[in-house]
């Protein structure tokens, strides 16, 4: 019988302040979330998708051994043109080239370690999964493939790439 009752008029005020304050905690968070997001974009890499080891390596196994991005995007040296290890993907001049006419063929792959230029984690997770470079860039030419990975694919290839060393030259 002498439950306390929510709804009781004397019980209503301290309700209502409750309630107010939920709220406000609510949308203050609301705006903290809202900064986070924002601050995503071109230029401005978002998250860590490199700090998850099983992301990463999965990403190195799509890079090296199944879309082969190696083959255009890293230098090679020494007598036997084999890769340089430390410089993967830091772009090179393509070993090979059409035997036909092709007047859009880009004769080099450019540098992507680290992330492109400019580009968000985001930016290269979508360029993977449709093609679409950012900024209403053109679609880059040939013989860069248009890939269609999956979401977590393409995640696990930004993951790898994050973590290699832009090259300071
Ligand atoms: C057969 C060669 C080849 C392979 C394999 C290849 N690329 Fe490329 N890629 C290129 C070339 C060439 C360009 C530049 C095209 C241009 O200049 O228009 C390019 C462009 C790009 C760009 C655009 C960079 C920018 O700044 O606009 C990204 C990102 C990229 N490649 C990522 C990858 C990834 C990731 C893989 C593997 C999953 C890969 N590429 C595999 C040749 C290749």
């Amino acid at each position: 019988m002498a439950a306390t009752n929510l709804f009781d008029p004397i019980m209503k005020p301290a309700l209502t302040i409750i309630l107010t304050s939920a709220a406000l905690a609510a949308s203050s968070l609301a705006i903290v979330v809202f900064a986070e997001s924002s601050k995503s974009g071109p230029g401005r890499p978002t998250s860590s998708l490199r700090n998850d080891p099983e992301r990463v390596e999965h990403g190195r196994y799509i890079v090296h051994q199944v879309g082969l991005c190696i083959d255009c995007h890293s230098p090679r040296g020494g007598e036997h043109g084999d890769f340089i290890e430390e410089k993967h993907l830091t772009g090179s001049e393509l070993p090979f080239a059409p035997t036909v006419p092709m007047p859009d063929w880009a004769p080099a792959a450019p540098h992507i370690a680290g992330m492109p230029a400019g580009w968000s984690e985001e930016n290269m997770v979508h360029f993977l999964m449709t093609g679409e470079r950012p900024n209403n860039m053109p679609p880059p030419r040939p013989p860069m493939p248009p890939y269609r990975l999956n979401r977590p694919d393409a995640e696990a290839v930004v993951a790898y790439v994050r973590t290699l060393t832009p090259a300071t030259q």
